[in-house]
């Protein structure tokens, strides 16, 4: 008897893309104003002596293109989470990453929050490396793609569920959103142009009314 084999799929994976509008040339000069003040920022999955990441930003007075970028994130983040969920959501930190030739972002979850997101302030012209991945699992992301694709027969075209990485090529006015606890990491940046994006975490508000 021939046995029927059916394919399925577990858990997946949701993330949102979106194009804003914003001043660009206006928020790249407020992320210069930003190292500027913040010199020493701090080290976290920034790796490469050229990748500067700043402290989390508190203070937007002089910042006008950055604090209307953020309300055009809170916007986002609510109409995503709304469309199926309860909840208040609260943006708890937001940074800015300033990374020249040979940084990265080693790869990282943003464990214990809701939703965590990217925008793209500058783009190298010429991009090289400098991708936004995501991993299916921590445990996969040590294989490069081409070793990956090692594994599968010679003829078989790979499908999308095969890969242990996605690939999201930045633009500038480009807001990505995605599960907190989902993998990512930033490719080397092999432009000799800086890449700035800036960064954000939102949490959700737990404390709405329960049942009597
Ligand atoms: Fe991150």
């Amino acid at each position: 008897m021939k046995v029927q084999i059916k394919p399925g799929f577990l858990f997946p994976t949701q993330f949102w893309t979106a194009e804003l509008n914003e001043n660009i040339k206006q928020l790249q000069n407020e992320a210069y104003l930003i190292r500027k003040n913040d010199k020493d920022g701090v080290r976290k999955s920034n790796s490469g002596s050229n990748g500067y990441h700043s402290k989390d930003i508190r203070d937007l007075t002089n910042l006008p293109g950055t604090n209307q970028l953020l309300n055009q994130i809170i916007n986002a983040v609510n109409a995503i989470h709304q469309i199926s969920r309860k909840g208040e959501l609260q943006l708890t930190n937001f940074w800015i990453n300033i990374s020249g030739k040979g940084s990265s972002n080693t790869p990282h979850t943003h464990s214990g929050l809701t939703y965590s997101g990217v925008f793209f302030i500058r783009v190298p012209k010429e991009m090289k490396g400098g991708r936004f991945l995501f991993y299916r699992n921590f445990n996969e992301a040590d294989f490069i793609s081409t070793e990956y694709m090692g594994h599968f027969k010679e003829d078989y075209q790979m499908q999308g569920f095969d890969y242990p990485i996605n690939t999201v090529s930045p633009k500038e006015n480009m807001l990505i959103v995605f599960p907190a606890w989902l993998p990512h990491a930033v490719e080397i940046n092999l432009s000799d142009e800086e890449r700035i994006s800036l960064s954000f975490n939102f949490k959700l508000n737990r404390s709405f009314s329960r049942m009597k």
